[in-house]
C-alpha cells in the first residue's frame, strides 16, 4: 500500500504533479475507431465534432498484422486534427502482449501532449496500474509534458472483478473503469457468445400455480458486476462506464443496456457503431429539468456559499457543488449541440 503522504507525489523527476481532482468533462460515449483504416482516419475531424471522446483502438478487433499500422495511424490522426473539447484516448494492447510497451512509448513520445486517457485492457490488480503509472511518469518527464495522462481500466477478468476496489484506488492517475462483458464472460467461463446485453436463458420463472401457464422473466446478466464496479468507482471519485454492446442490429436492446447502467450510476458507454452515438446521447445527457434547477441554484448563490430556499427546498454549499457539476457538464454539451442548448436554456 502507498502511504498517504506519497500518494500524490510525481513518480518520476520532472513529471507533472498528479491530478487531485477529476476534470469535469462530458464523456457520454467513448467512440471506438480503428486507426489502421485510412478511410476512417480521414473522417476523424468530422467525427470529433459529434462525439465526446474519440478512442483509437489498438487492441482486440485489430488483427495482429495491423498492430503497427494502427499505432502509426493513431499518431497520424492525432497530429492531423484539433480535437478541441473532445477527449482523445487510446485503448492500448494488454500488458502481456508484445505490443504494449511500444504502444505507450511511441504514442506518448509522438502525441503525448494531445492524449487525455489510456484505456488499459485486462487489468487484474493494482500492480498493472502501478506499472503503467510509473512508465507514464518517466515518459512525461522525458517529453516534458505539462499535464498527466490518465488511466482508464477495463474490468474484464474474474481476478480484476475480485480486485476492483484496489484497482479503483491504485493511483491518482485513475480516470475510471469500463465493464468489458465479452472478455469477462470468457474469463468466467459463462455460457454465452455475445458482446454485452442479456441472454434469453438467464431469468426467473414465476411460482407453480396448478396448471396455469408460468411466466419467465429475463434478468440482467451484468447487474452484479456493474453495481460492484459503480461502488468501487464512486467510493474513489472515479468514473464508471458500461462497455460495448455488440449487436448493432438491435438498437432497443442497446438502449436498454445503456439505460440500466446509467440508472445504476454509470456516466457513459462505448459506442462501436455510429447508430449507438445517438442512443448514448439520449441516455447519458443530464435531464433538462435537472439542468434548469441546477442553473437556478448556481444563479441564486453566486459565490457558492450560504443558504437559500428554492421552491421550498434548502440549498447550501453542498447542493451548489452538485449543481455546478451539472451546469458545467450541460454547458459543454450545449457548446456542441444547439438543440440541447436551447432545451437547457444555456
Ligand atoms: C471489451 O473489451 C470486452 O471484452 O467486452
Ligand atoms: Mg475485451
Amino acid at each position: 500500500m502507498i502511504v498517504p503522504s506519497a500518494f500524490y507525489r510525481p513518480l518520476a523527476l520532472g513529471a507533472p504533479a498528479p491530478l487531485r481532482e477529476q476534470p469535469v468533462k462530458v464523456e457520454r460515449m467513448i467512440h471506438f475507431v480503428p486507426p489502421h483504416v485510412e478511410k476512417i482516419r480521414a473522417r476523424v475531424g468530422d467525427l470529433a465534432k459529434q462525439v465526446d471522446v474519440v478512442l483509437g483502438n489498438l487492441e482486440d478487433a485489430v488483427p495482429a498484422d495491423a498492430k503497427e499500422a494502427a499505432r502509426s495511424g493513431f499518431i497520424e490522426m492525432a497530429k492531423a486534427n484539433d480535437f478541441g473539447q473532445t477527449g482523445l484516448w487510446i485503448r492500448m494492447n494488454a500488458l502481456d502482449s508484445p505490443w504494449a510497451l511500444d504502444d505507450v512509448i511511441e504514442i506518448v513520445g509522438a502525441v503525448g501532449d494531445k492524449l487525455d486517457v489510456i484505456m488499459l485492457p485486462k487489468v487484474e490488480g493494482a500492480w498493472d496500474i502501478h506499472y503503467l503509472d510509473r512508465l507514464l511518469a518517466q515518459l512525461e518527464a522525458r517529453h516534458k509534458l505539462a499535464r498527466p495522462i490518465q488511466i482508464h481500466a477495463i474490468l474484464e477478468t474474474a481476478q480484476g472483478v475480485m480486485n476492483v476496489e484496489e484497482i479503483a484506488r491504485s493511483s491518482p492517475r485513475m480516470h475510471g473503469m469500463s465493464l468489458g462483458p465479452a472478455d469477462l464472460a470468457a474469463s468466467r467461463r459463462m455460457k454465452t457468445t455475445r458482446v454485452g446485453g442479456g441472454h434469453p436463458g438467464y431469468g426467473v420463472l414465476t411460482d407453480k400455480d396448478g396448471d396455469a401457464a408460468r411466466a419467465f422473466y429475463q434478468q440482467d446478466l451484468w447487474h452484479y458486476t456493474i453495481a460492484k464496479m459503480v461502488d468501487a468507482c464512486a467510493a474513489n471519485d472515479i468514473k464508471p462506464f458500461y462497455g460495448p454492446f455488440g449487436d448493432f442490429s438491435d438498437l432497443e436492446a442497446c438502449e436498454a443496456q445503456f439505460r440500466n447502467s446509467f440508472l445504476l450510476g454509470c456516466v457513459g458507454a462505448w459506442t462501436l457503431h455510429p447508430t449507438q452515438v445517438e442512443i448514448a446521447k439520449r441516455v447519458f445527457s443530464p435531464d433538462v429539468e435537472e439542468v434548469k434547477f441546477a442553473k437556478r441554484i448556481v444563479d441564486a448563490m453566486p459565490d457558492g456559499t450560504g443558504a437559500v430556499m428554492l421552491d421550498g427546498k434548502m440549498q447550501d454549499d453542498a447542493t451548489w457543488k452538485q449543481a455546478k457539476v451539472i451546469v458545467d457538464l450541460a454547458k459543454q454539451i450545449a457548446d456542441r449541440e444547439p438543440t440541447l442548448a436551447a432545451a437547457y436554456g444555456l
